[in-house]
């Protein structure tokens, strides 16, 4: 087998912090298995602006394009809010620029979760339902785009194309999961929202297995705290897909579990957890690792088909749950330090028990 190239995209704030964890965990969960990678670390945000002058220099999207994943933390921050071209401008050119179209945001409460949630524990047990978000057209990328002194313009745009190859993403995945989708839009409303809810229904036709509902977003905020659990695959327009994955995050009590995965029709996927770079809690060390462990693992299932490497790490995060040993968004008094080691010693004795 082939050393598989990931590239590392540290991040800013709490970005390195958490990328420490994460491949930490790699490192612990890969031993003496016969999966063998290289890291490839490239300049890229804010720390692509301090070490190269750029938020994506062109050797960052050349070295990504050659590599079999990429693994980013989380990028931005005030240091560079007035920056010409800011951290965040880089994270939606290399989504663009790799044709990562499709990004796919799970929500599960796991038995160890739920008493972390913050909704009742009937309404959450058993939830697990993944947002695939469109990634890169809608508000974000529609022109044109202006910023003047007394007005401003965003334009939201959808191609026939765009849409029927995110729901044709979306009704593969329930194919493979519970054969439910729900289609969120504004279709009451926006033009491409009427668009996107035509097309689902033609695309839909062709998967008689899998049954579809339709919800305004709006009352999908409130539906995905009311009956989280009746939900198994959300496809969602870029903008709307942005906001309700940051609601979801909290059914499972923090957001620092949550990983994604963005894929295009070829090339290297990109996995990131969902949230931002955390200044507000950054260099104080109690960042929670989870997501960025929850990403190594779905990169590990998801691009190299390391299915056994994943369930470790997935076991370790259980386990540390049930155990509380976490940081203080969940409740916890651990550092992120004291928690990837809890999860380091538990991937070590579980190789042990493996072997009995
Ligand atoms: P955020 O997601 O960084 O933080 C929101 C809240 O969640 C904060 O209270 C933060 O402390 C908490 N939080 C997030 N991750 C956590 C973790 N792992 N452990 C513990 N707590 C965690 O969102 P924000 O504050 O709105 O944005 C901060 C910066 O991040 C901005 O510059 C924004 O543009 C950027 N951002 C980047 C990404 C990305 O890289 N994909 C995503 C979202 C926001
Ligand atoms: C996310 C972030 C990004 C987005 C920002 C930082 C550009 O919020 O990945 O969810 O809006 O897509
Ligand atoms: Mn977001």
């Amino acid at each position: 087998t082939s050393v598989k190239k990931i590239v590392v995209l540290k991040g800013d704030y709490i970005g390195p912090e958490i990328m420490t964890a994460g491949l930490a965990v790699l490192d612990a969960a890969t031993k003496d298995t016969t999966f063998a990678y290289e890291l490839i670390d490239a300049p890229f945000g804010g720390d692509g602006i301090d070490r190269a002058g750029d938020p994506l220099p062109q050797s960052t999207i050349d070295v990504s394009k050659q590599a079999d994943a990429v693994l980013l933390s989380a990028i931005g921050g005030p240091k560079w809010d007035n920056a010409p071209r800011r951290p965040e401008q880089g994270l939606l050119e290399i989504r663009s620029k790799l044709n990562l179209f499709a990004n796919i945001r799970p929500t599960k409460v796991t038995a160890a979760q739920i008493d972390r949630s913050p909704l009742k524990p009937e309404y959450v047990e058993n939830t697990d339902f993944v947002i695939v978000r469109e990634l890169t057209s809608g508000a974000y990328f529609g022109k044109p785009r202006k910023l003047e002194a007394h007005q401003a313009i965003d334009t939201m745009y959808y191609s026939e194309e765009e849409v029927t190859r995110i729901m044709h993403q979306g009704f593969k995945m329930a194919q493979k999961r519970n054969k439910h989708v729900t289609i969120v839009d504004k279709s009451n409303v926006l033009a491409t929202s009427k668009f996107w809810r035509k097309i689902a229904n033609e695309v839909g036709k062709s998967y008689q297995d899998v049954t579809i509902d339709y919800y305004y977003v709006d009352a999908m905020t409130m539906a995905i705290m009311a009956k989280p659990t009746t939900f198994d695959v959300v496809i969602i327009p870029n903008l709307f897909g942005d906001i309700l994955s940051d609601e979801a995050a909290q059914i499972t009590g923090s957001i620092g579990q949550i990983p994604s995965m963005s894929v295009g029709e070829s090339g290297p996927n990109l996995y990131e957890p969902i949230h931002g770079s955390a200044p507000d809690i950054a260099g104080q060390g109690i960042a929670n690792p989870i997501s960025m462990v929850n990403t190594v693992a779905m990169m590990l299932t998801e691009s190299f088909d390391e299915k056994r490497i994943a369930d470790k790490i997935t076991a370790a995060v259980d386990y540390i749950i049930e155990n509380h040993c976490v940081t203080p968004d969940m409740g916890g008094t651990m550092t992120t330090d004291e928690v990837t080691q809890k999860m380091v010693d538990y991937i070590k004795n579980y190789e042990s028990a493996d072997i009995k």
